[in-house]
């Protein structure tokens, strides 16, 4: 039992005057390669990292919720009943938007039929808020968890994962695609999946021995990424039109040329659609090379990705770039990219054991030259996907 299970413990008690009955824990995930895919229908490679949402909770007999986050400092309390009509109200108070998420999943859980009954809560996490680690998506996947648990059901991680990107999409408001909510839930220890967004098929692969994979914060934070990424996802939507295909997955790259030829796609839609079309051949690639052990051309896949977003998806910058650069600058990085959404959040690595210490030093002192943000590295092995927790 770590420190954050017995304060969850301790904090949980001194809340609701009894003990917790039951704790899960959801985690962060970090995408190697394979960005901006998801909502194409394409391929990811995640991992889940060490870093998760913990929540540990009680049912009860009635239909009022109450949550404490230790995080903010916080307790909500709303209600699941059907005497509160159709819809639980999002929180009004900015303060208290982090419950927009927890609510978000009830209301899921509500349009799916279920009567929900009553739960109290207390939740802690350790992933960085707003970073690209997908905070949102374990706060979610563990809430569904607790939820489900509370009233004796049991889901498949993958049903879990799509009721929890339901409520993001249609209650948080961001249009995002699966890669972050099926990662926490159905993540693998010791692997990282390749993830077929069309078919939910997650295959792991393990991840080169020798090699650690290193999350770099740049500190800053993703200020307009909603309305930046649903641009994004409008911009490939309406691509796929032109090409008279579903999703770009289905596009190749000597299709995109004749398109190209044809003039059916505008100088900006093409840069997208190159991108997507050749991350997901990218990411396939890169599945083999861990398959096959070949750390370097991992690395060059890597590299190439981070190009692309930044020149033709048009979502890194400054300080994402400055990263990348001087990571692969470093003696015994292989390849480095942005993850996650952009526009800001972390970087990630392939680095050679043997140098994984100096390269955390010098990438932050080196960074911290160049912007006065509150940057941050983390190692990490590859976790596994949601579940319970022993709470001791
Ligand atoms: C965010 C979204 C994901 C995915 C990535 C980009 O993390 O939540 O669905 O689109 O951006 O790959």
């Amino acid at each position: 039992m770590d420190h954050r299970t017995i304060e969850l413990r301790t904090a949980f008690k001194q809340s609701f005057g009894s003990d917790a009955q039951v704790a899960v824990r959801a985690p962060g995930r970090v995408n190697l390669i394979g960005e901006h895919t998801d909502y194409n229908d394409g391929f990811c490679l995640p991992m889940a990292i060490e870093r998760d949402v913990l929540i540990a909770y009680r049912s009860r007999s009635d239909t009022t919720v109450r949550v404490l986050s230790l995080q903010q400092k916080n307790l909500e309390i709303f209600d699941v009943g059907p005497s509160e009509g159709n819809r639980i109200h999002k929180s009004s108070q900015v303060s208290a938007r982090w419950a927009d998420y927890i609510k978000g999943c009830a209301q899921v859980l509500r349009e799916e039929g279920l009567k929900l009954h009553g739960v109290d809560m207390a939740l802690t996490g350790d992933v960085p808020l707003g970073s690209g680690l997908s905070s949102s998506a374990a706060l979610e996947v563990a809430t569904m968890l607790a939820l489900l648990g509370a009233n004796g059901l049991t889901f498949s991680a993958e049903k879990i994962a799509k009721l929890a990107q339901r409520a993001e999409n249609t209650y948080v408001g961001t249009q995002c695609g699966i890669l972050d909510q099926l990662s926490s839930a159905c993540a693998v220890h010791g692997q990282a999946m390749l993830m077929d967004c069309r078919t939910l098929a997650l295959t792991p692969a393990p991840l080169p021995k020798g090699i650690s994979v290193v999350i770099a914060d740049t500190g800053k934070r993703r200020g307009l990424v909603d309305s930046a990424y649903n641009e994004r996802r409008a911009q490939c939507e309406a691509g796929a039109r032109a090409l008279g295909v579903s999703h770009l997955r289905d596009v190749s790259m000597a299709g995109l040329w004749q398109a190209r030829q044809a003039g059916k796609l505008d100088a900006v839609a093409l840069k997208r659609c190159e991108h997507v079309v050749a991350e997901n051949g990218r990411t396939v690639a890169a599945f083999a090379c861990l398959t096959s052990g070949n750390a370097e051309a991992f690395g060059q896949l890597m590299d190439q990705s981070h190009a692309d977003l930044r020149d033709k998806f048009e979502v890194s910058c400054r300080e994402l770039d400055d990263m990348v650069a001087i990571s692969r600058a470093l003696p015994g990085c292989l390849g480095s990219r942005m993850t996650g959404a952009g526009f800001g959040g972390c970087t990630v690595s392939l680095v050679k054991d043997e140098h994984t210490s100096a390269f955390a030093s010098s990438l932050a002192s080196a960074y911290k030259k160049l912007h006065d943000l509150p940057m941050a590295v983390y190692l990490t092995c590859a976790a596994a996907g949601a579940g319970p927790v022993v709470l001791g």
